[in-house]
């Protein structure tokens, strides 16, 4: 069966660009650097971006287009053509199937809450919450975390639920150019468009009380980008900037592995990555860094904007920035805009997560992408409902430790490791350049083959035992949640154990098919 292409090189551009830029552009970003350092957390974050992002997103590149050559879209194939040897390598190829899919679960529910908002927005379906504690309930109500007089039941999220995730569906069945390239295509520009133009709605802000002078958007600003450089002697700050760039530029994932496949063995890697990254930083710290706090800071003031910023992204999403809508002319259009822009970030992320798996249906089982989408959209409409349903459980932040974090780290220190130390950097450098558009600085030969494998090992070990050992110990999850914390791993290892299975599987019948 022949394998599915790109249309245009700046198809694949703006799909890669549309995985990386996503709700953590708009959300995660400011409440990191807010929380981690002001400004001086700009300084981890770029020697992150230099040093881990981009070596990583030429590395996934390069070994995507590599795999595609021999029709091989995802990590246990690809692991498996550069170590042909090892007979195990193809299983630690299993986790850039398994990160996507665990995602892919809670993520599109997130995504579908934005849908619904963006319409909530133009209904004025939630214009009677005007206050904090009013617009969390109206959000609890919606999750279902509660019966109140907003919601007295999930059906309305649910419905919201089933539409994104059908249209989810339907891109991927329509393939990687005639869905995912058109979509991606259309929704970039238009994503821009609305956060420039929400960027300038809040730059404009001024100083909206003038009995409230320092309630300014100067000020706002401020409070972001001043740098508080004592922040720089944590680990923490370190270890935040670094996740964030992972999570940001989608690498580690098995994303990019899988969207680079489809190209053609002489189209250029090398300035393709740069255009994506760039456009991911500028979304991330032009636009996401100019709206939700500068915003928050202005009409809440410098008070409460801590208390704010450290109550997480979704609250801030979901709940401050409603409100603030609330309070300024053609609220209702700048609302919907700004929850269309979180959609629109989402879906070109979340198609990217769902890709993965449907194409080591195709490659590896060599099924048509009708059977392996339909496959695949039954499996994880099953799999969707826990983090529905058992929303306040714990059983969400259980997935995103795994999936989100975990296996990020995990799996870019497997890959960079095999590429620079068992493909060989010669190879490699070969590799990367071949069709290149322009030339890599001559440092990053090193930087692939030594700092960025350390690097990520002293990431890998340091937050293991900082953050990461107290979350595998269950060490803050309540006695309620515990159970299902605990079922959320027991179903996290079936899963995984399944593809494990079915890597099995395939390479076994590929065997009998080529002989002895
Ligand atoms: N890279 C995607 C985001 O930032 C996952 O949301």
């Amino acid at each position: 069966m022949k394998r599915q292409a790109w249309g245009t090189r700046l198809g694949i551009i703006m799909a890669v660009a549309g995985s990386a830029i996503g709700l953590g552009n708009f959300l995660r970003f400011p409440v990191q650097a807010a929380s981690n350092g002001g400004g001086a957390f700009m300084i981890p974050y770029f020697i992150s971006l230099f040093l881990l992002g981009i070596p990583l997103m030429w590395v996934e590149w390069t070994l995507g287009r590599y795999g595609g050559g021999f029709e091989h879209g995802t990590a246990p194939g690809i692991f498996h053509t550069m170590w042909q040897k090892n007979r195990f390598i193809k299983y630690f190829g299993v986790i850039g199937i398994f990160g996507p899919l665990v995602i892919f679960i809670y993520y599109t529910y997130i995504e579908s809450w934005t849908l619904a908002y963006s319409f909530f927005a133009l209904s004025g379906r939630y214009a009677g919450a005007t206050t904090q504690l009013s617009m969390q309930s109206f959000l609890k109500g919606f999750q279902g975390l509660e019966h109140n007089q907003y919601f007295s039941n999930l059906t309305p999220a649910y419905i919201f639920f089933i539409i994104t995730f059908l249209a989810n569906i339907t891109v991927i069945y329509y393939g990687i150019k005639g869905g995912i390239e058109k979509l991606c295509k259309v929704a970039m520009p238009l994503l821009f468009v609305f956060g420039i133009i929400i960027m300038i709605r809040v730059l404009a802000l001024g100083t909206p009380d003038p009995t409230r002078p320092t309630w300014s958007l100067i000020n706002g600003l401020g409070f972001l980008w001043n740098p508080n450089f004592s922040a720089l002697k944590s680990g923490r700050v370190w270890l935040a900037a670094a996740g964030q760039i992972f999570f940001t530029l989608s690498v580690g994932i098995g994303v990019i592995l899988t969207y680079a496949s489809y190209l053609s063995k002489g189209d250029d890697v090398v300035l393709s990555g740069l255009s994506a990254v760039s456009m991911n930083e500028f979304a991330e710290v032009i636009i996401g860094g100019s709206i939700v706090i500068p915003a928050a800071f202005v009409f809440f003031g410098p008070v409460d904007i801590g208390v704010i910023a450290k109550s997480g992204a979704f609250n801030l999403g979901f709940v401050t920035m409603p409100l603030i809508f609330e309070k300024i002319i053609f609220g209702a259009f700048f609302g919907c805009i700004w929850f269309l822009l979180l959609f629109l970030a989402g879906i070109t992320s979340s198609v990217s997560l769902a890709q993965p798996a449907v194409a080591f249906l195709e490659d590896e089982f060599n099924i048509t992408r009708a059977k392996a989408v339909s496959i695949f959209g039954i499996a994880t409409f099953i799999l969707c409902q826990p983090a529905i349903f058992l929303l306040g459980k714990g059983v969400v932040n259980e997935l995103d430790f795994w999936g989100g974090t975990f296996c990020l780290v995990l799996f870019a220190t497997v890959e960079i490791i095999l590429f620079a130390w068992i493909f060989g950097t010669e190879k490699a450098w070969e590799e990367i350049h071949r069709g290149a558009d322009m030339s890599v600085p001559k440092i990053y030969k090193f930087i692939i083959k030594y700092v960025t494998p350390l690097f990520l090992l002293f990431v890998l070990g340091f937050w293991l035992y900082q953050d990461g050992m107290p979350v595998i110990l269950m060490k803050n999850v309540s006695a309620s949640d515990k159970p299902f914390v605990f079922a959320t791993r027991l179903f996290l290892t079936i899963i995984f154990i399944v593809l494990a299975i079915m890597v099995k599987i395939a390479w076994r019948r590929k065997r009998k098919e080529v002989g002895p």
